[in-house]
């Protein structure tokens, strides 16, 4: 496994593997590795002859008043990660490898960026299509794996693959969660031990929003405003969104009457988490805990 820093090094390596009539697929990160990306990493093993996990902290999706300075790193972790479960390459680039002096070009998207994170974060989604773009460009990779945890953003990735005819498939692969189902997430570090007990309320309250629509119920604004409430009863939550919106277009709908995405953003003190349910996944699940929840 190897660690490379710029570009030309990448396109060298993904050049030798073509010629040897090698399939190649990425696994875009920002770094701070755990079982969730591993879990991206094993899918594109399998499906793959050579894997590269782009590791690079992108400051172009983050907004003034993120959490770009403080976003954990550990590069020695992730090349231990990278390598115990089949990787080839860690692209980790400076900032300066990927935008150089005079960075001018973008990639951004309208309709499917309005809602959910796209309306709390106006930047982010216009820096997660430019620096995927740009990955696309440098590994042209047969595959490329996201987490359903960033559901908008896996949304956004296919439009734009199938917008720009970009000849890559995308494969959308389940949430991995902790034991007791927060999901995983490199932000989980920054909760402090009572904060990371009272982010379970995130996947307790989409449990009942699943509860909700397996006894019948379709209506998004009851289903919404009862799972709000649930989320409003712990005091170190607060909302920025919960919403059901149309899987293909992320525009809200009033009634479940199609493929969506419930997807919720909360704040855990200053720490702000995302989880999601995709009604399909709901319906095809026979998980018996979803009758125990009342
Ligand atoms: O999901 C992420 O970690 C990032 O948004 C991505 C896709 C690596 C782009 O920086």
């Amino acid at each position: 496994m190897k660690i490379l820093k710029t570009i030309a090094e990448v396109r060298e390596q993904v050049k030798a593997w073509r010629a040897e009539g090698l399939t190649v697929g990425l696994v875009p990160t920002m770094g701070y590795l755990h079982e969730g990306h591993a879990s991206l990493i094993d899918a594109s093993v399998r499906d793959n002859d050579r894997t590269v996990v782009s590791d690079f902290v992108n400051p172009m999706q983050f907004g003034p008043n993120e959490d770009l300075a403080t976003y954990p790193r550990d590069l020695e972790h992730d090349a231990q990660l990278v390598e115990a479960h089949g990787g080839d390459i860690i692209f980790n680039p400076e900032p300066e490898e990927m935008y150089h002096k005079g960075f001018s070009s973008f990639v951004d998207m309208t309709v499917l960026t309005e809602e959910l994170c796209g309306l709390s974060r106006p930047v982010h989604f216009r820096g997660v299509c430019t620096v995927v773009s740009k990955l696309f460009n440098i590994v042209k990779p047969d595959r490329a794996y996201f987490g359903k945890k960033d559901a908008q953003q896996l949304a956004v990735i296919k439009h734009m693959v199938r917008d720009l005819d970009m000849d890559i498939e995308i494969i959308g692969c389940p949430i991995i969660r902790e034991e007791d189902g927060l999901a995983k997430s490199s932000r989980n570090t920054y909760l402090s031990e009572e904060e990371r007990k009272a982010a379970l309320i995130l996947f307790h309250t989409l449990r009942y929003g699943e509860f909700m629509l397996k006894n019948g119920e379709r209506n998004v604004a009851k289903i919404t405003a009862a799972m709000k409430e649930k989320i409003a009863a712990e005091p170190l939550a607060k909302i920025d969104y919960v919403k059901i919106v149309d899987l293909d277009t992320m525009q809200q709908i009033t009634e479940v009457d199609r493929p969506a995405l419930c997807a919720m953003a909360v704040y855990i003190g200053k720490t702000r988490l995302i989880d999601n349910f995709f009604t399909e996944d709901l319906w095809n699940s026979a998980d018996p805990k979803n009758k125990e929840i009342k």
